[in-house]
């Protein structure tokens, strides 16, 4: 009688994902239209290639249709604030799992990405103090107008409003502390105590941090519920000289508001990390009131892309070999 040994269905499965591993290097590719500093991806580099892979670059690409190349045979993808929609997904034939190198996921479409198997992560808090810095950067340069010579205010005794009240805006009201601000946040999904923990007074409506502060600064994710919620009726709550810092994402701007607002408050000034559409028109109407920078740089520091970029591939490997989903954002 013949003896055939069947490997359990299971087993069989794992010796396969084991063997096309060994036999082919699995791709992970780096897409950032934005570059990490080099030293991040040297750092991105050795995870990667510790654990067996390949590690491949596509950086400050111009056309869609390199990185709809790119990632044709992307096992995994490490992104930034590029997009991936159901496009790229549909491109990215070999794709298990994207990371978003830094906090806000919306570049990717969540519901394409469960839709071709593929799982989204996100790398929360790696670089919150960076933008956390940016913010009280911008704030320094509004209240001394844009630092064109003349005299302006000091944040010292000020009332900050926090707005979202996670990693960035914890970071911006410690750093804020030590201008000796008096500081406000309001956020519905984070306890009272936490902000009483931290010495900072809880509100408990947009309205009432719009109302009571000078300075207010954005923290808010662009969400189907956040897009467009800063509008008029919400800025018109705000004190005379009042300044609103936007180092979140311009999506939740209502940027016709924003412009027929700041007309009417000529008091008003709006700094902001993310250049609105209406830059342009923007600068012509409030020159000395207004900033936006040429390009996101909240999170373009040495610290934040070696934190995030280095915490993508940690997390890439670690879902390939032991499937951790720890981070996953399309759950
Ligand atoms: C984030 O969501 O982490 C920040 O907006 C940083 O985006 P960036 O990686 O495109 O600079």
């Amino acid at each position: 009688m013949e003896h055939v040994y069947h490997i359990p269905e299971q087993k069989e499965k794992e010796t396969m994902v084991f063997y096309t591993t060994i036999l082919k290097k699995m791709k992970i590719l780096v897409a950032t239209e934005k570059p990490f500093a080099p030293v991040a991806v040297d750092g991105i580099r050795d995870v990667v290639e510790q654990a067996g892979y390949q590690l491949v670059l596509l950086e400050k690409y111009i056309s869609r249709q390199q990185l709809l190349e790119a990632v044709a045979d992307a096992d995994a993808l490490i992104i930034r604030s590029d997009n991936v929609d159901k496009e790229v997904l549909d491109a990215a034939k070999n794709l298990k799992i994207v990371v978003r190198a830094g906090a806000g996921y919306d570049n990717i479409d969540l519901a394409a990405a469960t839709a071709h198997n593929v799982v989204a992560m996100n790398t929360p808090g790696q670089n919150s103090n960076a933008v956390a810095e940016l913010a009280l950067g911008l704030m320094v340069m509004a209240v001394r107008n844009m630092y064109d010579g003349t005299s302006g205010t000091e944040l010292l005794g000020k009332k900050l409003g926090i707005h979202a009240y996670g990693n960035v805006g914890r970071n911006v009201a410690r750093i804020a502390k030590g201008f000796g601000m008096d500081i406000y946040a309001y956020d519905a999904y984070c306890p009272d105590e936490v902000m009483i923990n931290d010495g900072i007074t809880p509100v408990h409506s947009a309205e009432q941090l719009y109302s009571t502060c000078d300075v207010v600064s954005l923290h808010i994710p662009a969400t189907p519920a956040t897009k467009g919620s800063i509008n008029y009726a919400l800025l018109s709550n705000m004190p005379q000289g009042a300044l609103l810092v936007n180092t979140a994402r311009k999506e939740v701007i209502n940027e016709d508001e924003l412009i027929r607002f700041m007309q009417e408050r000529t008091d008003f000034r709006y700094v902001t990390d993310i250049m609105p559409a209406a830059d342009q028109k923007m600068q012509e109407l409030f020159a000395e009131r207004y900033f936006a920078t040429p390009k996101k740089m909240g999170a373009q520091t040495a610290e934040a892309n070696i934190n995030a970029g280095i915490a993508a591939a940690k997390q890439i490997v670690d879902f390939l070999q032991n499937g951790n989903t720890r981070f996953q954002v399309n759950k």
